[in-house]
C-alpha cells in the first residue's frame, strides 16, 4: 500500500493567522510536524527578508528568496561564518552543555569549528588540505567499492517483511562510504552515524539522553580519532582524509580544537546530508508514484532523480552567517553584527527561479540548478561524494527490486537544520 499522495505541501492553516511580526520560521516542532511550507510561501510572498527578534535561537533575520540568498552566500566578506558560528544557536541551557563538556575535559567552540566556521584565508587553507580525497579522480577510484557495498547492504534486506529503511539502507551506506574516505576501522563504521547523531542532536532527541551522554560520545569520538592521527601522523602518506590532513605541512601543526572541529565537520556533513537524501528519494518516489514510474522504465534518469532529491529535500534546510557590516538587503538594512539565516529550504521552492517549485520532476532540464550544496567559498565540498554514493545505490537498486513501498508517515528530525528522518517504515514484496 502506497502512502497517500498530497502533491505539494503539508497543510498547516494556522502559520497563515500569525501576525508576521510574530514569525519565528525556525521553530523545530514545526520542522518536524512538516508544516514549515505555507510558512516559507508565506514569507517569500510577504516579507521575503524578515526579522525575528527574540526566540530561542535569539534575533536573526530570514531569507527566503534565491536572490537574497545568494547575494549573502556569494559575500563571505560581509558576511562571516567565523564569528559565531553556520547555524542557528540552541541557546537554551547552554550552561548546561558547557559543564558537562568542561566535566569531561572535552574542548568545545560555540558555534562549532572545523573549516566550514572559518573566514579567509584560514578557510581555504584548510579546505585545500582535504580536497583531493573527494576530487573526481579519487571518487571514480571509490566507486567500486562503494558499488560492491551497496550490493551487500541490498542483497541483506528481508523481502516481505516492513522494516526501517533509515536503519537498514541509509544510515549504513553513508557509514560505509565514510569509513572509507577516512580509512575508519570498518567494523567500527556505525560509530560514525551514532556520533553523527549525538553531536547533531539535543536531549530528548535521537539518541541523545542527556547533556552529559552527549558530552561523553564527544569524548570517545575524539578520543578514536586522536588515535588515528597519531598513527598516520608517522605513517606513509595515503589518500585517506586523516592522512592528508597530517602529511600536509599546512594542516599538519592544527591544534587539536581544529582538528576535532574538522572531524566533526566531515563526520556530520557526510552523514546526515547523504543519509537523508537517500530516505527521501524512496520518500518522494512514493508521494509521487508517476515519476517512480518513469523511474523504472528508464534507468538512465538516476542522475537526474538524485539531484531533484536533492533539491526537494534540501537535507541542510538552512545555513547562518554574522554581518561584518551594515548591509542593505530588499530594502532592509541589516546591521554589523546582526545574524542572517539563509533557508535554502525555501529557496529551492523559489517560484520566480524554479517552474513548479513543489513538483517533485525527475525530468528537469537543469535538475542541479538548485541551492541545497549552498554557494561562494563554502560550498559543499563533498558534493560529487553525495551525488557518486546515491547513484549508484539507485542504480542498484532499479537491478533488484521493483518497488520499495512506504508504509506510513515517517518519523522526521526535531531540527531546523538538519531536514530528514529519523526513521521510515518500507516494504520491498519482491526481487527482480
Ligand atoms: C546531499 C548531500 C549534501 C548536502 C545537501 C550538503 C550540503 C552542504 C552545504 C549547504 C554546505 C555549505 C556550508 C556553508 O555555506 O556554510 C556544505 C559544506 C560542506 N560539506 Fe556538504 N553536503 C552534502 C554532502 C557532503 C558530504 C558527503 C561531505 C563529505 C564527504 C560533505 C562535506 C562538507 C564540508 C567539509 C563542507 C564545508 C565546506 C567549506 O566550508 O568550505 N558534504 N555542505
Amino acid at each position: 500500500m502506497n502512502i497517500a499522495v498530497k502533491p505539494g505541501a503539508a497543510q498547516d492553516p494556522d502559520v497563515r493567522a500569525i501576525p508576521l511580526a510574530e514569525l519565528n520560521p525556525a521553530r523545530m516542532d514545526r520542522f518536524q510536524a512538516d508544516t514549515i511550507w505555507p510558512l516559507f510561501a508565506r514569507l517569500r510572498a510577504e516579507d521575503p527578508v524578515h526579522f525575528t527578534p527574540e526566540s530561542e535561537f535569539g534575533a536573526y533575520w530570514s531569507l527566503t528568496c534565491w536572490d537574497d540568498i545568494m547575494a549573502v552566500d556569494t559575500n563571505h566578506e560581509a558576511f562571516s561564518s567565523a564569528i559565531a558560528g553556520i547555524s542557528l544557536p540552541v541557546t537554551a541551557n547552554m550552561e548546561a552543555q558547557d559543564k558537562a563538556f568542561a566535566e569531561l575535559g572535552v574542548q568545545r567552540r560555540r558555534g562549532g569549528a572545523g573549516f566550514i566556521t572559518m573566514d579567509e584565508p584560514e578557510h581555504s587553507t584548510h579546505r585545500k588540505a582535504v580536497s583531493p580525497t573527494v576530487a573526481p579522480a579519487n571518487i571514480t577510484k571509490m566507486s567500486p567499492i562503494v558499488r560492491e557495498r551497496c550490493g551487500q547492504i541490498l542483497d541483506s534486506l528481508p523481502i516481505g517483511t516492513p522494516f526501517d529503511w533509515v536503519e537498514l539502507v541509509s544510515k549504513e551506506l553513508t557509514a560505509m562510504t565514510l569509513a572509507t574516505l577516512f580509512d575508519f576501522p570498518f567494523e567500527e563504521r556505525r560509530k560514525l552515524p551514532f556520533w553523527s547523531d549525538m553531536f547533531m542532536n539535543i536531549p530528548g532527541h535521537g539518541p541523545v539522553t542527556s547533556w552529559q551522554h552527549k558530552a561523553e560520545a564527544a569524548l570517545e569520538c575524539f578520543t578514536a580519532f586522536q588515535g588515528l592521527w597519531d598513527e598516520r601522523l608517522d605513517g606513509e602518506p595515503n589518500n585517506d582524509l586523516i592522512s592528508m590532513l597530517t602529511h600536509n605541512p599546512e594542516t599538519r601543526e592544527m591544534s587539536v580544537e581544529q582538528y576535532q572541529g574538522t572531524v566533526v565537520l566531515l563526520i556530520v556533513g557526510g552523514n546526515d546530508t547523504t543519509r537523508n537524501t537517500i530516505s527521501g528519494s524512496v520518500y518522494w518516489l512514493n508521494k509521487f508514484p508517476e515519476q517512480y514510474d518513469k523511474l523504472r522504465a528508464n534507468p538512465d534518469l538516476v542522475t537526474n532523480m538524485v539531484s531533484e532529491t536533492i533539491r526537494y529535500q534540501t537535507p541542510l534546510a538552512h545555513m547562518s552567517r554574522i554581518a561584518t557590516r551594515d548591509v542593505e538587503i530588499g530594502g532592509k538594512t541589516i546591521r554589523a553584527g546582526e545574524r542572517v539565516v539563509m533557508w535554502y529550504i525555501s529557496g529551492n521552492r523559489d517560484e520566480s527561479v524554479i517552474a513548479d517549485p513543489d513538483l517533485y520532476d525527475i525530468e528537469r532540464e537543469r535538475p542541479r540548478h538548485h541551492m541545497s550544496f549552498g554557494f561562494g567559498i563554502h560550498r559543499c565540498v563533498g558534493n560529487r561524494v553525495a551525488e557518486m554514493q546515491l547513484t549508484i545505490i539507485w542504480e542498484e537498486i532499479l537491478k533488484r527490486f521493483p518497488v520499495i513501498e512506504v508504509i506510513g508517515e515517517p518519523v522526521r528530525t526535531y531540527s531546523s537544520f538538519v531536514h530528514g528522518y529519523e526513521s521510515m517504515q518500507v516494504v520491498i514484496p519482491a526481487r527482480t
